[in-house]
């Protein structure tokens, strides 16, 4: 069987390839065989005979690991022996786009990895780490390669960590975190644009020979024009459910660079890092440089499964408290911007409690006295309430929540300055600019600089400031709103060295607001979805996916988030941009994160009586919608209705949320919708929930088997009149 296999593969080479595979189960592979493995995939890796490590297979788990063997012998016409290098260094023999590239002290550019040596971390039962030790024989210069192996998630996170015993420093000119290798016919990627308010726009191509580059430049906000947030499929356009696709973010929240280059043997070779983009670091001896992560996963199986193992290793080991609960909240960003005072915001804690939200969440404005607050000009650094909205102080508002059964939240965005303030006047230095030039702003500010540790000592105070102040401060919404112009810091010696320890920087601030504070839930905004990466959300409960919450945008928006994280992460509100019922607005929130930002007091009777129905059920099916496998039914990219299901753990009860996207006559659910991840042996007894005031279901309500549902479905009848239907399923025993 093998022989015969073997025996086809042979029959696609031709002349002096073929003269290599005569006899190759005869042909013993020389050199040792580095298996990282999953539950379902395996990346081997292979150390030449020259202590060389390559790549040479990356695809389902093969059932016998000594076939791997054999796989070195499939490469051919590669005058380097190099192109599937495990990590690709400039300046030898390489001819394509190096992972790593050094300028030594001596001021010579070449470098050669050499195998030194392994070591495997065993962290819990299903998650071990794999180090891989590379060495320059000519130069002291070293790599580890680090492969996180998530097994039962089928994910692995990959980094890197360079360090030197040259005499000075050296100059790092490219460090990625990752430099994988697959072999398909063709390559389709996945890939995301947008801008403020248009985020998450899906593109998606057949690669072509040459270097494809997603790449950042905009230092903080750096997702703004694009995330770090791909898709691969090898040989056909994967669908929800079939084909072979790779799924990848690279956990950086700083300017990154994604290259797929196709090799002339028409390999792909994925790097991904940092950009090395004005940043040729420089490294002093014995100081150790760790890349961001690589995290992805393989899936033979479509998006669909490669999403849940990504949404299921986040909740797991990622995100802040991601198997916890959520709270929802109500927010007063759009019912008041700026102009707020004590009553009014004692009046949002009543209407908190009426509409049955868990929070309320006080927005930007409540801060700077001597340049109070009250547009986006001024006061931004000035973290000391504002005497004249908040006579009383944040501590007021928390007692009032409190009496209202409610928590208290906050805004902040610690890392910016409006030239407008008292901390610009004091200094001037720790702000981002470049000193003979003009200064040039987004949203009438700049950026603090981070990698001076006063500056990180000044935010971590500012947020720590808040909770010891209010220890009931219950939620934080941290924003971020401006990028980098005239990139230069006073503090740094190496100006190439900024945009990385920025951002390094930033992360010690988060990293040690979290060890203080480990559970207290926190969103990541940044003027919309300007910083959605593994990165930053290792220290926050949620995100904040655009301030585009026009539903129908938004079920676009979160419909493609959700291939990358969690839905519990995803904090969508009801607010009032577009034209569409409360129904639908408070429906496509809740396929997240559910909050509000409305004026409550203006909702009529069945609105307000709706709002808090809808709040009821949410919870009720929280743990599907938190907790659960996400099945996306239907696509709204190409169906008149946009369908998504939840189902729990135990497969016991689940929650599927129908829209209408196309408004065309006659457009809706024409047929039953056949649903998935369901028990095929249980019954569920199935509702329409979310009803507004006075109306009745619309399906067929009643008892099904999971084989039914999941064999012919259920029709959840939408169209012009229904324009968006919630169907809860509790299994019926
Ligand atoms: C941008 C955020 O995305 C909004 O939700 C709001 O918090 C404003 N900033 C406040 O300035």
């Amino acid at each position: 069987m093998l022989r015969f296999s073997l025996m086809k593969i042979l029959s696609y080479f031709k002349g002096i390839g073929l003269l290599l595979f005569l006899c190759p189960l005869a042909v013993k592979a020389q050199g040792t065989f580095i298996p990282v493995e999953t539950k379902d995939d395996a990346l081997v890796l292979h150390v030449t005979g020259e202590g060389d490590l390559n790549t040479v297979y990356f695809g389902k788990k093969l059932s016998d690991p000594k076939e791997y063997q054999i796989t070195p012998q499939l490469y051919h016409e590669d005058e380097t022996d190099m192109r599937n290098s495990a990590y690709t260094t400039a300046g030898t023999r390489n001819l394509l786009e190096p992972a790593i590239a050094v300028t030594h002290a001596d001021g010579n550019k070449s470098l050669a990895l050499k195998y030194a040596g392994q070591s495997t971390e065993k962290i819990n039962a299903d998650v071990s780490l794999i180090h891989i030790r590379l060495e320059d024989p000519a130069y002291h210069t070293e790599v580890t390669l680090h492969y996180q192996v998530y097994y039962t998630d089928n994910v692995i996170e990959q980094w890197s960590t360079i360090v030197h015993h040259e005499k000075r420093s050296i100059r790092l000119d490219k460090y990625a975190s990752a430099n994988l290798y697959l072999q398909a016919k063709s390559y389709w990627l996945r890939h995301y644009h947008g801008d403020w308010a248009k985020e998450m726009r899906p593109e998606e191509e057949k690669l072509t020979h040459g270097i494809k580059t997603l790449d950042s430049k905009l230092g903080t906000r750096a997702d703004l024009f694009g995330p770090p947030s791909f898709m691969v499929s090898l040989n056909k356009p994967a669908t929800e459910d079939e084909g072979e696709v790779l799924l990848g973010n690279l956990e950086w929240s700083g300017n990154y660079r994604i290259d797929f280059e196709i090799d002339p043997s028409n390999g792909l070779r994925l790097l991904a890092g940092i950009n090395n983009y004005a940043s040729d670091y420089s490294l002093k001896p014995g100081e150790e440089f760790e890349t961001p992560k690589l995290v992805y996963t393989l899936s033979q199986h479509g998006k669909g499964e490669a999403s849940r193992n990504l949404q299921d290793w986040a909740r797991k080991y990622k995100i802040v408290d991601g198997e916890g609960p959520r709270l929802t909240l109500l927010n007063n960003w759009e019912s008041t911007y700026f102009d707020f005072n004590e009553d009014k915001l004692s009046q949002l804690l009543k209407d908190t409690q009426k509409l049955g939200a868990d929070l309320f969440l006080l927005d930007d404005g409540w801060f700077g006295n001597k340049y109070p607050r009250n547009d986006d000009h001024a006061g931004l650094g000035d973290w000391q309430v504002n005497k004249a909205k908040l006579p009383d102080g944040i501590a007021f508002l928390v007692k009032e929540a409190e009496k209202n059964d409610i928590k208290f939240g906050i805004w902040v965005e610690p890392e910016m300055v409006n030239p407008k303030s008292e901390l610009y006047e004091k200094h001037p230095d720790w702000v981002v600019k470049q000193p003979q030039r003009p200064e040039y702003y987004m949203r009438n500010q700049l950026v603090l600089d981070l990698s001076n540790p006063k500056v990180q000592e000044f935010v971590f105070n500012t947020i720590n400031g808040l909770f010891t102040q209010n220890p009931n401060l219950a939620y934080i919404k941290w924003d971020c709103n401006s990028v980098i112009y005239n990139a230069y810091s006073a503090y740094e010696k190496d100006q190439a060295n900024f945009y990385v320890d920025y951002v390094k920087g930033l992360y010690k601030v988060m990293g040690r607001i979290r060890a203080k504070y480990p559970k207290v839930p926190m969103m990541l905004c940044s003027g919309g979805g300007g910083r959605v990466d593994y990165g930053a959300l290792q220290y926050f409960t949620e995100f904040w996916p655009s301030d585009d919450t026009e539903p129908l945008e938004r079920i676009f928006i979160q419909w493609e988030y959700s291939y990358f994280y969690p839905a519990l992460t995803s904090a969508n509100h009801v607010t009032n941009w577009g034209k569409e019922p409360i129904k639908y607005r408070v429906d496509v929130a809740m396929m997240g994160k559910l909050g509000f930002d409305i004026v409550v007091s203006k909702l009529s009777p069945d609105e307000l009586s709706f709002c808090q129905d809808a709040i009821k059920n949410y919870k009720a099916y929280s743990g599907a919608i938190w907790h659960g496998e996400q099945y996306r039914l239907q696509s709204p990219w190409d169906n008149d209705a946009a369908s998504i299901l939840y189902v729990d753990t135990t497969k016991s009860q689940a929650i599927i949320f129908n829209y209408l996207i196309n408004n065309r006559y006659g457009a809706g659910t024409h047929l039953p919708i056949k649903l998935k991840g369901l028990d095929p042996n249980k019954h569920y007894a199935i509702k329409e929930i979310n009803l507004y005031p006075g109306t009745k279901s619309g399906i067929k309500e009643g008892v099904y088997s999971g084989d039914f549902l999941m064999t012919v479905g259920i029709n959840p009848e939408v169209h012009e009149g229904r324009t968006s239907v919630v169907i809860g399923m509790d299994e019926a025993k």
